[in-house]
């Protein structure tokens, strides 16, 4: 009840003139739906009991007036409902979303993309009901039960009795076997997400797939997901419609009831036709509440887990706290390893640290490159500037500085990664140049293209920077990889941290592009993290890291004419050595 309360507070109480709006107009709503059958009663009075057609107009005018009105109310209040509902669950998204971004990365690396978007996405719409209606329709509702059992009790006792029973009676029914179908609306809920998430792994891997020739088994894979959702799905209507029947039946013999009550009552004398059938239609009145009221119950019942887990998420706490206030300064930084070791949160108790007593210094403008083989801890190194982990111990200082001391946004601006993974987004070019960034112009754009080669390309293109790209059509892998060489002009950052970023290109382009990272370096200070012995020919130091350890380190110059590992490999000229 505390953790419902707690979202409804967050949510739905900021948007109180909104609540407010919709039960004053619930209250409106309740009354004209309770004076309805009276004016009917007084028609059917009237004309059974000669009244003048004067007399019989009114009444009825004043009955189409209501009938009008409450149409208009219905609307006002869905549209009220709704837009209280979306308002409070896209902030809800928007916090969760922005919550998860703000995650370190043990937390992305232990879930997959689906699981979170059923999260951030599914979790909240389950909880959309609840926000917009639950206490605008129990309120209502239970207002509308109670008045209309009110007004029969003061019509006639035995009425109100009998018809407060039957709705104790149906309620309990209905009730149970809702309660019945739970468990198999969630088995169906299961089964969708289940083939969701495998449709999903699938399509993204179809070039795998597809090489490997094994179309045939995914679709059988595929078949068994369907077959399973199939008969979920058939189980659970058949029960949705049973409990539908069901309600529709008990309704029926409530009006039976009341109709058989009503003619009693008239047979003795103890009521007017119009009497009778005002009892018969507040009857009618009774089914929608208990038909809401129980519905609302076993929506609160699955927003109930839906909420939890929504609670849970932002109960997470990101390892890598932002509490430093420094800013770093533009131009080249400087950069330092202090005896840094580092295990991911998530290793096996027995692996060995993936980064162990890592020292080096970096001067403002000075580029380094780090060699190793694959596994050897290189990309890991770059993860820790960023702080998408912390180090385990020792320090890493940033212009003197150690970074927890800094602002994650400030290490955002002034730290470039280009890894051969380039991401690229379903949005114009401008838009993928930039980040989404709205105050670089244009000029600032097509100048960095220029600077990367990419200008050939650029002209080609019908919507100049208005061409909206496909992430997976419309740049082969080296054009996307000069196309984030072009974004680190733009962002301008003082270290640069280059990880295999020109692996993909062939030779022509490679050689271009030699150029680019030379203009890239300039006055800003580097690491460069190689497989090739080529990509480091211009670095000033070098460092060799195996299996998380400096296993040898210095200027690039002397350790090329002296007996080290370094001019080991350059003599040797055997790359796969390192790779
Ligand atoms: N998220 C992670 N959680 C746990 N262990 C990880 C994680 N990422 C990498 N590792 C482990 O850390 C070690 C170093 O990985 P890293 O990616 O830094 O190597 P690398 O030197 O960049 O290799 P490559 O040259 O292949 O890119 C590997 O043994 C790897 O299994
Ligand atoms: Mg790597």
């Amino acid at each position: 009840m505390t953790s419902y309360r707690r979202i409804w507070q967050a949510y739905v109480l900021p948007r109180w003139p909104m609540v407010v709006g919709l039960l004053v107009i619930l209250l409106l709503g309740t009354g004209l739906q309770l004076l309805n059958p009276f004016l009917i009663a007084r028609f059917i009075d009237l004309a059974t009991g000669g009244g003048s057609l004067r007399q019989l107009a009114l009444v009825a005018t004043g009955y189409l007036l209501l009938a009008t009105l409450l149409q208009l109310i219905s609307i006002l209040e869905t549209f009220l409902a709704t837009d209280l509902g979306l308002k409070a669950t896209n902030a809800l998204r928007a916090d969760l979303a922005y919550h998860c971004l703000n995650l370190d990365l043990s937390f992305h690396n232990s879930r997959t993309p689906g699981e979170l978007i059923e999260r951030v996405d599914g979790d909240v719409a389950k909880l959309s009901n609840f926000f917009s209606r639950f206490l605008v329709d129990l309120v209502g509702n239970g207002l509308l039960l109670l008045g209309v059992l009110i007004t029969l009790f003061a019509v006639n006792w035995r009425v109100g009795f009998a018809l407060s029973l039957f709705v104790l009676l149906t309620v309990g029914v209905i009730h149970s076997m809702r309660n019945l179908g739970v468990p198999l609306f969630h088995a169906s809920q299961e089964a969708q997400a289940k083939l969701f998430g495998f449709l999903e792994e699938r399509l993204s891997g179809s070039e795998d797939i597809r090489t490997n020739g094994a179309i045939p088994y995914v679709l059988s894979r595929f078949f068994e997901h369907s077959k399973r959702l199939y008969r979920k799905q058939i189980a659970a209507h058949f029960v949705g419609m049973g409990i539908y029947s069901t309600s529709m039946i008990l309704f029926g013999v409530g009006s039976a009831l009341s109709l058989g009550l009503g003619a009693f009552l008239y047979g003795q004398g103890l009521a007017s036709l119009g009497l009778v059938f005002m009892i018969f239609r507040y009857t009618e009145l009774l089914t929608r509440p208990i038909e809401v009221i129980g519905r609302q119950v076993q929506d609160l019942q699955q927003a109930g887990s839906a909420l939890l887990r929504v609670q849970e998420l932002l109960c997470i706490e990101t390892k890598v706290n932002d509490t430093g206030a420094a800013k770093l300064s533009s131009g080249p930084l400087s950069l330092s390893f202090d005896r840094v070791s580092f295990r991911y949160p998530d290793a096996r108790e027995d692996q060995e640290a993936t980064l162990r007593e890592l020292s080096f210094k970096l001067e403002p403008g000075q580029t380094l490159g780090l060699l190793g083989r694959t596994g050897s801890g290189k990309t890991t190194l770059s993860r820790l500037l960023f702080r998408f982990f912390d180090v385990t111990t020792g320090n890493i200082f940033l212009n003197g500085r150690p970074l927890p001391d800094y602002r994650l946004s400030s290490l955002n601006k002034q730290i470039a990664l280009v890894t051969q993974d380039v991401q690229l987004f379903h949005a114009s070019l401008r838009n993928n140049l930039s980040l989404f960034k709205k105050e670089l112009p244009d000029e600032t754009m097509l100048e960095a293209l220029k600077a990367v080669g990419l200008w050939d390309w650029y002209q080609r293109l019908e919507s100049g920077l208005d061409t909206i790209l496909e992430p997976h059509s419309s740049l082969s892998s080296g054009q996307a990889q000069l196309l984030s060489f072009a974004r680190v002009f733009l962002k301008n950052p003082g270290l640069i941290i280059l990880d295999e970023a020109s692996s993909r290109l062939d030779p022509a382009t490679e050689q271009q592009l030699d150029a680019v990272i030379a203009k890239l370096l300039q006055n800003r200070t580097a690491v460069i993290i190689a497989h090739r012995l080529k990509t480091v020919q211009r670095v000033d130091d070098i460092m060799i890291l195996e299996e998380g350890r400096c296993v040898e380190i210095g200027p690039r110059e002397h350790l090329e004419k002296s007996d080290s590992r370094f001019a080991a490999l350059l003599k040797s000229g055997l790359e796969d050595n390192l790779v």
